[in-house]
């Protein structure tokens, strides 16, 4: 502060939580200081080569560093991945969220990378192979490309690969519990993000787990025909990205409206389609559903997307039935297909629930067949 000036402008370029962001606009204003709170994405390459950014705060001021963003910025097909995206806060909540993302989609790799070792009984290579050619299809993306990039990386320090002699704890730094955290605030249903944050949890506890192995046993899963499964793999990994894209995004839509950030959606995918660390070639399609349709509520409601998630089904519910009765954790894919179903259900048993509390706390309930708010006097 003793070295600012009025009019001076303040860019945190960090994780930094959006409340925060907004305190300490808040106070900055009243000291003529301007704040902008502008998420960053791409990792250390991203910061040399050009990163996606997410800026947000006084309209204002962007136009003082729009120059410079636009040119250290990703480019996708000569587009910078850029964008002024909404007063206060926007940007750092838009971080957060592509965080949640991130922690979804590679939870989904880890457990497909599993269930071809486990029920397909790949190596290495195979799995390396089968990560590079989808990294050629539709699930053509940084987090599928660093995959098979990994599982190909020999040890440095003995034999075989180095993907084998990790500790298979995963640590986090926060960002992916305040999106579950601020989703749960908000009221909108993001499991298959969620399970990603607990499965870092229980990752954690693995002398427990080490434990626990003993105390019940493991029975080898039974093994599938490898083909077969590298495919209904693909598909399962495809719709579980899109389901994971879909909650995130809804999150940031019930978000716009309850901060008042005005965001676009299709402005967001557009500018993660490089640079950052959820790019991929599905956010050209995501991109293209919301340009179609700003109002979009939820990306499973875009009928191209209906189309390629219909598509995928047969494999992911195959493959959820396998983990659940080979014992192989698929909590992200399992996740990701409970909310497609309750999603796509007209009708959800949540009218037991409203009876129950009604029940039991006169909470009443609402009728499907007659407007108005009704208690019963359950006790016969
Ligand atoms: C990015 C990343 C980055 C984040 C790390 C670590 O977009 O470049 O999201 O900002 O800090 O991925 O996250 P965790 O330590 O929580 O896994």
């Amino acid at each position: 502060m003793p070295l600012l000036s009025k009019d001076d402008l303040i860019i945190d370029g960090g994780n930094s939580l959006f409340t925060d962001t907004d305190r300490r606009e808040a106070y900055l204003k009243t000291k003529g200081i301007h704040f902008f709170g502008a998420g960053v994405s791409g990792g250390a390459k991203g910061a040399r080569k050009g990163p996606s950014i997410m800026p947000g705060g006084s309209r204002e001021a962007y136009k003082e560093v729009k120059p410079i963003f636009e040119a250290v910025s990703a480019k996708y097909k000569g587009e910078p991945c850029v964008a002024y995206l909404g007063p206060k806060s926007a940007g750092n909540y838009v971080k957060m969220i592509h965080n949640g993302i991130e922690y979804g989609l590679m939870q989904l790799t880890s457990e497909i990378y599993d269930l071809l070792k486990k029920a397909g009984k790949l190596n290495n290579d195979e799995l390396h192979n089968a990560f590079d050619n989808w990294n050629n299809g539709r699930l053509q993306s940084f987090l599928v490309e660093i995959t098979s990039e990994i599982l190909a990386k020999d040890d440095d320090q003995g034999s075989g690969q180095l993907v084998d002699k990790i500790l298979d704890k995963a640590k986090q730094k926060g960002t992916g519990k305040w999106t579950s955290q601020n989703a749960m605030d908000l009221g909108i249903p993001i499991p298959s993000i969620d399970i990603a944050v607990s499965m870092r949890e229980l990752s954690a506890l693995k002398a427990d787990r080490l434990k626990a192995e003993k105390l019940y046993g493991r029975s080898q899963p039974a093994t599938l025909s490898k083909d077969n499964l590298v495919k209904m793999a693909e598909e399962a990994l495809y719709f579980s990205f899109i389901i994971t894209y879909a909650q995130g995004l809804h999150q940031l839509s019930e978000a716009s409206e309850e901060y008042g950030y005005e965001l676009d959606l299709g402005t967001i995918a557009k500018i993660w389609r490089a640079g950052c660390i959820i790019r991929a070639g599905l956010l050209a399609d995501i991109t293209k559903a919301f340009q179609q349709n700003a109002g979009l509520s939820n990306l499973l409601l875009d009928p191209a997307f209906a189309k390629e998630i219909k598509q995928t089904l047969a494999s992911v519910r195959q493959l959820v039935s396998y983990g659940a009765t080979n014992g192989v954790p698929l909590p992200g894919l399992s996740n990701s297909l409970t909310y497609f179903d309750a999603y796509t259900s007209g009708r959800l048993p949540l009218n037991l629930i409203q009876a129950q509390r009604d029940y039991f706390g006169s909470h009443t309930y609402e009728r499907t067949d007659k407007e108005g708010v009704f208690h019963t006097e359950w006790e016969a």
